[in-house]
């Protein structure tokens, strides 16, 4: 069957446009090949960050493995911020914007090119939510191939990954730790290409687009560096094939019911809450109904089984040899925690993919049983209350206890707060709240792992818990919850908060609340003074402008002026 051209035809078939088949002429497309649908295959591959640094070649892998006698191949290339190198900084940052930059920039290209179908090649926290976005909106077949994750580093017969060194900074703090263990931590915990190996947001993202059916089955959990990964590209060029000639698009396989599957299996996995965020971005771009109070919905009703790092022992990795994701999947299906009918990129159904998937293995230990869930129900949590009268997103295995009463200790930026945490000012019985970090506050909602990090580091991570505006990296772990909903720089309830005030956070009633009487609470509003936005021009601030609430996942296509969706 020949392939259609129903986008690139416009500028390769017309015969008033000449100028456009004189330039394409000059790429080596000679008549014959004009009259082939173009795929562009949109790398985030960069040098500069492991998780990206293969992305490129994988691309050129996929891009070989086309059929050149029915397609044109071609790549191009977009941005990437890597969390794990930006974690800290400033540059932190720029890692939400960029999601929605290599959304925009993916839809540009395909859009402005006339591309009649897409591959993206994605390997790092913002890239998977960023191309999701950016095949929804354009709505032509597509598919994605995720870049892996890394293969874990060791010393001294311990395992490592990247959160190990953040951990390794709160140990030396403490003095638990010397130098020179420090040091090996930091040259040993990321051996070469691949994502961050626990089940942080780039693999939570990973096995989300693979539940929601937009990746190929084990694409998710298959390694960076491994001979499964390079054989993908193989299967992705016939899925892809096989998605034009039967004309099968993202907005036919991603569906309220596929983005619930995704859910569900974050959940199982115990993922990042940063997908809550995407999801609800994601199902923006399709056009899809989705609220924070359908993610509870399904985090209440489905068990966290994974014991998967951050708050567990394993990683992808480990995953990867328990089963992979379709394993996973295999066992959700079969206690009635997916809905199999829901299409996709293979051009079947989930049922119909995991058929042919053999079970988790059988000594594994990576995967609970249902019956021995880790924790009954999600340990992703939307909480809401005084604090948070939009919602707030809370991360609670179970391991840091439900709830927690205790005194603010309020820092109004990151790196205030982790002053704090090293001075010795946090101590047992405190609720760290850091604001002025959120969409705009930040701008960019910055990931506060670092503090979560040391207060993991200096053991803490039962007596102290973290509240804040901005996010979690999905490697964060301990009592937190983030994306609280207004901001401090819209004056949200947590812009009010003083050194002193006790916080309850109660995730088994799902609240989160400040006692303080309404008096003072009115006086405290009354002299309340928005602070000066410190991005006043280029992409920030553009981004601090158009940014809607985290309660919509920080999408930056709402409308204009109260940042609220379309539609
Ligand atoms: Fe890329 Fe962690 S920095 S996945």
């Amino acid at each position: 069957m020949k392939l259609d051209n129903p986008y690139s035809r416009t500028v390769t078939q017309d015969d008033s446009l000449p100028a456009a088949q004189a330039m394409l002429h000059a790429i080596g497309l000679d008549k014959q090949k004009l009259a082939l649908p173009f795929v562009g295959i949109a790398s985030t591959g960069y040098e500069g960050n492991p998780c990206n640094m293969h992305l490129n070649s994988l691309a050129q892998q996929v891009k070989t493995a086309l059929p050149t006698d029915e397609v044109n191949g071609l790549i191009f290339n977009t941005i990437g911020i890597s969390d794990g190198i930006s974690m800290g900084t400033s540059g932190m940052n720029y890692s939400l914007p960029s999601r929605d930059l290599i959304a925009d920039s993916m839809e540009s290209v395909v859009a402005g090119m006339h591309y009649d179908a897409l591959v993206t090649v994605v390997g790092c926290d913002k890239n998977l939510p960023g191309a999701l976005m950016a095949m929804l909106r354009l709505n032509r077949p597509s598919l994605m191939l995720y870049g892996g994750s890394i293969a874990p580093g060791c010393h001294k017969g311990k395992k490592l990954d990247v959160v190990s060194a953040f951990e390794a900074w709160g140990e030396k703090v403490k003095g638990e730790i010397n130098q020179q263990d420090y040091q090996a931590v930091i040259e040993n915990a990321c051996p070469g290409a691949g994502a961050c190996g626990g089940m942080y947001t780039a693999n939570t993202m990973s096995a989300a687009a693979e539940a929601m059916g937009m990746s190929l089955p084990y694409s998710a959990s298959n390694p960076a560096t491994s001979p499964e990964k390079k054989s993908e590209c193989q299967s992705i060029a016939r899925a892809l094939r096989y998605l034009m000639a039967h004309d099968i698009k993202p907005r036919d396989v991603v569906t309220r019911a596929s983005l619930f599957n995704a859910f569900r299996v974050i959940t199982v996995l115990g993922g990042s809450t940063n997908a809550v965020l995407h999801l609800l971005a994601i199902a923006h771009a399709a056009e899809i109904p989705l609220a924070l109070l359908d993610l509870q919905n399904i985090s209440r009703q489905t068990p966290m089984l994974a014991d998967l790092k951050p708050s567990g022992r394993y990683l992808m990795e480990d995953l990867h040899h328990a089963g992979g994701v379709p394993a996973v999947m295999k066992l959700m299906l079969e206690h009635g925690l997916l809905d199999g009918s829901c299409m996709t990129v293979t051009g079947r159904s989930v049922a119909e993919n995991l058929a042919q998937v053999p079970p988790l293995a059988e000594n594994q230990r990576v995967i609970k049983p249902p019956n021995k869930a880790i924790k009954k129900a999600g340990h992703i949590q939307i909480l809401t209350g005084r604090l948070a009268p939009e919602g707030s997103v809370a991360k609670i295995t179970g391991k840091e206890g439900e709830r927690f009463v205790g005194s603010a200790r309020v820092y109004d930026s990151e790196a205030e707060a982790n002053q704090g945490i090293k001075s010795g000012e946090v101590v047992a019985g405190d609720v760290v709240v850091i604001r002025y970090v959120g969409p705009k506050g930040g701008p960019g909602m910055p990931e506060m792992l670092k503090p979560t990090a040391a207060i993991m580091g200096a053991g803490l991570g039962k007596e102290v818990a973290l509240i804040t505006d901005g996010r979690f990296s999905g490697g964060s772990h301990g009592f937190v919850v983030g994306h609280i909903s207004p901001e401090a720089q819209l004056c949200g309830p947590i812009a009010l908060v003083q050194t002193g005030d006790e916080i309850t956070i109660d995730a088994k009633q799902n609240s989160i609340d400040v006692a303080v009487d309404e008096a003072e609470w009115a006086k405290r509003k009354a002299a309340w003074q928005k602070p000066k936005q410190t991005a006043v021009k280029g992409t920030l601030a553009k981004y601090a402008r158009l940014v809607a609430s985290a309660s919509l996942g920080c999408i930056t296509d709402g409308d204009e002026t109260t940042g609220v969706p379309h539609g």
